[in-house]
């Protein structure tokens, strides 16, 4: 029983594990939710320590997201998402805002953190008309994503798909190779779809970007920092979208952003001639 004086004990949902940081949790402590356990908050701390625009970074990349759904339902005419690397859920989510606007449109989820499942219900309130699915799933076995029978039964790989990497390919190693993982995802969709991404980079502020990763990577995670070149090289020959890769804050913005180079992330959104 808490005494009052002492943090109260933190009860983990099973299979999550709270001694290691994790990445979902972190991010969701940052945009101020509350699915985040001591060894997050700690680490989420000495990373703002390094970065103190972090906590307006990651909400720079939940703009994104609702900017690039709304752009690809309304511009593209894309009905229907892969979301790989979801995160906890956070209000709105992305088949909310392409439901917003097309009210059938289909999402598949995709994460392989059990913190994310234990809240997957949350994703799959869907509009009627549409539909939301959930697959845990780890984006290193592309295959087992794209052959899983709720995306098969979610999804029309005949017909455009909107496949969203939003902060995520930071999160695996050079010698993961995602590009190659990225690759096989991008040849298992039709002309047509786009291929939205964020990536943290170190290009605009190595300094609190490589201190950050250092915070990270000392506490047991995987955090890459990647070049516009490196980034570039997801989208292989898929045609980028105006305004190109550019600083999320500055892709498409809804209203002029002061400094656009304040948010440490590379963005882009590419179509498959
Ligand atoms: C920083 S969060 C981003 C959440 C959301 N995409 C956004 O940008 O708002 C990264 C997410 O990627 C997930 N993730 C990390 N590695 C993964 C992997 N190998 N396969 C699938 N998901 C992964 C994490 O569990 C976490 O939920």
């Amino acid at each position: 029983m808490a005494d009052g004086n002492s943090a109260p004990t933190e009860v983990a949902p099973p299979g999550v594990n709270i001694n290691v940081p994790h990445s979902a949790r972190i991010y969701d402590y940052w945009l101020g939710g509350k699915d985040n356990f001591a060894i997050d908050r700690q680490v989420g701390e000495a990373m703002i320590k390094a970065i103190p625009g972090m906590r307006y970074m990651a909400g720079e990349n939940r703009k994104f997201v609702h900017r690039v759904a709304r752009d690809l339902v309304v511009n593209e005419g894309i009905t229907q998402f892969l979301d790989i690397g979801t995160g906890i859920p956070t209000r709105p989510n992305l088949h909310e805002i392409a439901q917003g606007h097309k009210p059938s449109a289909k999402v598949v989820y995709v994460d392989n953190d059990p913190i994310v499942l234990v809240h997957a219900r949350a994703l799959m309130i869907s509009n009627p008309a549409g539909r939301s699915e959930y697959i845990a799933a780890d984006i290193r076995e592309p295959r087992s994503i794209l052959d899983d029978p709720a995306l098969r039964d979610t999804l029309d790989l005949k017909q455009p798909v909107g496949l969203t990497l939003i902060a995520i390919l930071m999160l695996l190693s050079d010698a993961d190779d995602p590009w190659s993982l990225v690759a096989e995802l991008r040849d298992a969709l039709p002309s047509g779809s786009c291929l939205a991404i964020t990536h943290p980079t170190a290009d605009f502020n190595p300094d609190e970007v490589n201190a950050a990763v250092a915070a990270a990577t000392g506490a047991g995670m995987t955090l890459v920092a990647r070049t516009k070149e490196a980034v570039s090289r997801f989208f292989g020959d898929w045609e980028l979208l105006e305004p190109g890769l550019s600083p999320v804050s500055a892709w498409r913005p809804d209203a002029p952003v002061a400094d656009p180079q304040a948010a440490y992330y590379w963005a882009g959104v590419a179509r498959k001639p």
